[in-house]
C-alpha cells in the first residue's frame, strides 16, 4: 500500500500511547517520526541545569530567554537515527535524561511559556520540511501543522495511562511510585489543557482513537483503514 508524502499529526494527553502509535506508523509506512515533547523536555533539563526553574516551578523567564537565544546558547536539536530521533543539547545526547521524573514534573510549566513554544515550534517546522513525517504532541494538529493531511487524537482510560507510564519507567530502570505517576499525569493534563498559548485540544478534523483495549496490531489495522479511506487507496 502506497501512502503519499504527508504530515500525520498525533495529539493527546500524556501517556495515551501517542508515541507508540507514531512509531508504528513510521515503521509500517516509512515515515520519519518526531516526538515533539522531547524538545520541551530538553528545554526543561537545560533550565534545571542552569538554575532557571526552582522546585516550586517558578521560572526565570528572562534568564531562560537570554540563555536560549544569547550568543552562548546551546544547540538544542534532533538528530535522526534508525531508532527514531535523538535529542541533543550541544554535543550531549540527552534522550535518556529527559525521560526522568525530575524532568516530567517540570516540563508542563516550562511548556506554558510563550517564547519557549515559539522556540520549539521553529524546530518542529524545520523537521516538518523533511516531508514524510509523523509527529506527536499536544498541539501538532491545531497549531504546529494545522494543515496536516491526517490528524489523530488519541485517548485512553486514566488507569491504563498510569500503568503504561509506570511500566515504561520500570523498563528504563527507574523506580516509580504509582501515586506519584498518577499525580504527575493529572497535573500535566490540567496544565497542558489550560495554558494560554495553544492548549491541548482535539482538532475539529481529527479522528479519535481510544486505544485502551487495543494491541499494536489492532492499532495498525485501524490506521491502515483510516489511511485507505482518507486517501482513497484500494489495496
Ligand atoms: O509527550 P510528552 O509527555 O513527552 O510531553 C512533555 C510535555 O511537553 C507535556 O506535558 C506538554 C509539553 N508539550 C506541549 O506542550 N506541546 C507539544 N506539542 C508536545 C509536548
Amino acid at each position: 500500500m502506497t501512502i503519499p508524502d504527508i504530515i500525520i499529526a498525533i495529539d493527546g494527553y500524556s501517556s495515551t500511547g501517542k508515541s507508540t502509535l507514531a512509531k508504528l506508523i513510521a515503521s509500517e509506512f516509512s515515515f520519519l517520526y518526531l516526538d515533539s515533547g522531547a524538545m520541551y523536555r530538553a528545554v526543561t533539563l537545560f533550565a534545571q541545569e542552569r538554575g532557571l526553574i526552582d522546585s516550586a516551578n517558578n521560572i526565570d523567564e528572562k534568564g531562560l530567554k537570554a540563555a536560549l537565544e544569547g550568543p552562548e546558547a546551546p544547540d538544542l536539536r534532533f538528530e535522526y537515527s534508525p531508532e527514531g530521533s535523538q535529542t541533543f543539547i550541544g554535543e550531549r545526547n540527552v534522550e535518556k535524561e529527559i525521560r526522568t521524573m525530575a524532568v516530567s514534573s517540570q516540563v508542563s510549566p516550562i511548556a506554558t511559556v510563550p517564547f519557549v513554544r515559539a522556540f520549539v515550534d521553529d524546530k518542529l517546522h524545520e523537521f516538518g520540511r523533511k516531508g514524510r513525517v509523523v509527529m506527536d504532541g499536544r498541539d501538532i494538529g491545531t497549531a504546529v501543522f494545522p494543515d496536516a493531511q491526517l490528524k489523530i487524537f488519541v485517548v485512553a482510560r486514566d488507569e491504563v495511562r498510569a500503568q503504561r507510564r509506570f511500566d515504561e519507567m520500570k523498563a528504563k530502570g527507574q523506580d516509580p511510585v504509582m501515586e506519584e505517576v498518577m499525580k504527575n499525569l493529572a497535573e500535566r493534563d490540567y496544565i497542558d489543557s489550560h495554558r494560554e498559548v495553544n492548549p491541548l485540544r482535539q482538532a475539529e478534523d481529527a479522528f479519535v482513537l481510544d486505544n485502551s483495549d487495543m494491541n499494536f496490531h489492532e492499532e495498525i489495522v485501524w490506521v491502515t483503514g483510516l489511511l485507505m479511506g482518507r486517501f482513497d487507496i484500494r489495496s
